[in-house]
């Protein structure tokens, strides 16, 4: 199963100046093969966010095309486009978005509680990802008690919960601890190895292991790549 992005741009209006128009990706092309890991890298404001949404189905690029086997995302509705999204593909957004009146274990658990019919063994993987985490304690407490890094992990937690073949995962572990870092890269480590495309989004050439495929991305295009299969 392959991500196919062929020439993807995005061209946003400029909020200030409506004659204005910012680039901010422009035309790149590159295949997500699961079983492997990529990581592009670049400063704020390279396009890695707007790059990471249309890849995933969340916006559609103003040109170029995205495809997935036999569906092309911008000739797919939105409808259709969401139950891919909910079938295949894992997102870490930037910024925490977690819903303040649930606890912690179920904004991990809420994604996926109300249309999958194995409550149970969702439950069970969350308490397995939690305690992985080290935030086993935090279970039942509001999203609002927790750290901006707590909340980062639960986030993650959330999006690998049903292990989706995609992992989009946006600046992860920018503002994690080491240790922390390293036990989210340890789990996105096992995903890959049970198959799944691992996509990480960062400020910086992140060291996610061998055979790891590297972007660099600035001003929306890419600058360098190099390929993991060779070192
Ligand atoms: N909704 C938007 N409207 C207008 N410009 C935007 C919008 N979202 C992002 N941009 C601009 O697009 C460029 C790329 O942004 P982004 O993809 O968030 O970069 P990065 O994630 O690498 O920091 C930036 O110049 C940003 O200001
Ligand atoms: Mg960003």
């Amino acid at each position: 199963m392959t991500i196919k992005a062929q020439s993807v741009s995005k061209r946003y209006r400029s909020p200030v100046s409506k004659a204005s128009v910012i680039d901010a990706v422009a035309g790149i092309s590159l295949d997500i093969n699961v079983g492997s890991s990529t990581v592009i890298y670049g400063p704020t404001g390279s396009g890695k966010t707007t790059l990471l949404r249309m890849l995933s189905g969340i916006s559609k690029p103003t040109s170029g095309e995205i495809i997935f086997h036999t569906l092309h995302y911008t000739e797919t509705g939105d409808r259709k486009l969401s139950s891919f999204r909910e079938r295949y593909i894992g997102y870490v957004p930037q910024r925490s978005m977690l819903i303040k009146d649930l606890s912690v274990f179920e904004n991990v658990i809420s994604p996926n509680a109300f249309r999958q019919r194995h409550i149970r063994s969702l439950k069970s993987a969350a308490r397995t990802l939690l305690e992985r985490l080290n935030l086993e304690d935090t279970a039942q407490r509001k999203p609002d008690t927790l750290s901006g890094g707590e909340s980062r992990m639960v986030m993650i937690a959330r999006a690998i919960l049903t292990r989706p073949a995609f992992l989009f995962a946006d600046e992860p572990v920018s503002e994690l601890d080491d240790d922390s870092a390293k036990l989210v890269l340890d789990l996105f480590s096992e995903l890959k190895r049970d198959g799944s495309a691992i996509f990480i989004a960062s400020h910086e050439p992140l060291a996610f292991g061998g055979n790891t495929d590297l972007y660099a991305i600035k001003n929306g295009r890419i600058t360098e790549h190099t390929r993991g299969g060779h070192r």
